[in-house]
């Protein structure tokens, strides 16, 4: 009997010592300890043990069991240990590696450029207003004194909704609307999206950015609106930037201009950038016609204006030295993340 619970013990021992699996470690207890285990089957046969001698078999079978239970004990251990010690192996941190740069977005050029410009006419008191991208035809044209028969409003450059409705073609629209919230005096800017039935090509898209600005108040002259714009143009292009004004037509305005700005690249000498001109034409401006400021009951001998427009993508062009406008619509990643 003695000899045959060794045997049992010593190959419980070594099937456990071999057992690679906590499941097999279960299956031995069972093959063992089970109901139907062998140990167990050991117990049923004490009644072919002489009486006097069950209480020495047991204490041997309750022996036999208490080695396999150790050893297996000890094994589950072992197991829980490699397990615990793998985790933490593959959880260490190598602090010395290099960091995951968390990948950030861009501001677009037209967005860094308008952020400019908001923040240079803020600064000089002036308030950032909107306006309708659908608009009656009487707010972009006829209330800026566009006659029925100019050639803007022809289909070729103006996008119909119906006979009476339009995308608006200029933020020049803007200006009326603040008009008529019948309070002076006026120092706005305007920026918003215009729509033009253009071709897309490098310096053409039907749907660009204009920055309309309009200040109407007692005593403005066109000296307020030289020093005003020159100033916008250091802010913007550097302290060594200079302006001129030509002679120019917009019916809105009277007398009106565009300006230019020496070529910040060359400083005013020439070069591929400015097209060896030296000067960059940036807007549109004059003083406001008065025929505007009266259709919309302002005096105008008592008040006067003056109304700039410029184009955002140009500013966001020249200040960026992109050369093909198109790359400002097609949103490649590429592109976007140089600024
Ligand atoms: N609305 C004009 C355009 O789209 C730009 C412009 C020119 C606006 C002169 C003005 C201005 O306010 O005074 O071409």
């Amino acid at each position: 009997m003695k000899e045959k619970l060794n045997r049992i013990v010593e190959e419980a021992t070594s099937r456990i010592e071999s057992s690679d699996k906590l499941d097999v470690l279960n299956d031995i207890r069972v093959a063992y300890l089970g109901k139907k285990g062998e140990l167990t089957s050991v117990l049923k046969g004490m009644k072919d043990v002489l009486p006097e001698d069950r209480p020495k078999v047991g204490q041997l079978v309750n022996d036999a069991r208490k080695a396999i239970e150790d050893k297996l004990e000890e094994k589950k251990a072992a197991f829980e240990k490699k397990v615990r010690e793998d985790r933490i192996k593959a959880e260490t941190i190598d602090v010395t590696l290099p960091g995951h740069k968390p990948v950030s977005g861009h501001k677009h050029p037209n967005t860094i450029a308008l952020d400019d410009v908001e923040r240079i006419f803020i600064g000089m008191g002036y308030e950032v207003v909107e306006g309708p991208e659908i608009e009656y035809d009487y707010y972009n044209f006829e209330a800026l004194n566009i006659p029925a028969n100019h050639p803007a409003k022809d289909e070729q450059d103006t996008f119909y909704i119906n006979s009476d409705i339009v995308l608006r073609t200029q933020t020049s629209s803007v200006q009326v609307h603040e008009m008529e919230k019948g309070k002076l005096p006026i120092r706005m800017i305007a920026p918003g999206r215009v729509f033009r039935s253009d071709e897309v090509d490098a310096t053409h898209s039907p749907s660009f950015n204009q920055i309309e600005g309009l200040v109407i108040d007692k005593n403005v002259t066109f000296a307020d609106l030289k020093g005003t714009l020159a100033q916008f143009a250091k802010d913007m292009f550097g302290e060594a930037t200079k302006v001129r004004f030509r002679p120019h037509h917009f019916p809105f305005t009277e007398p009106s201009a565009e300006m230019d700005v020496s070529c910040f690249k060359c400083g005013g000498s020439g070069c591929r950038f400015c097209k060896g001109e030296g000067w960059i034409e940036i807007l549109g401006c004059g003083m406001v016609h008065p025929r505007v400021l009266e259709m919309r009951d302002i005096d105008s001998e008592e008040y006067q204006g003056f109304a700039f427009g410029i184009g955002l993508e140009r500013i966001a062009l020249l200040k960026y030295e992109i050369d093909d406008m198109r790359l400002l619509y097609e949103n490649d990643v590429r592109f976007l993340s140089q600024f």
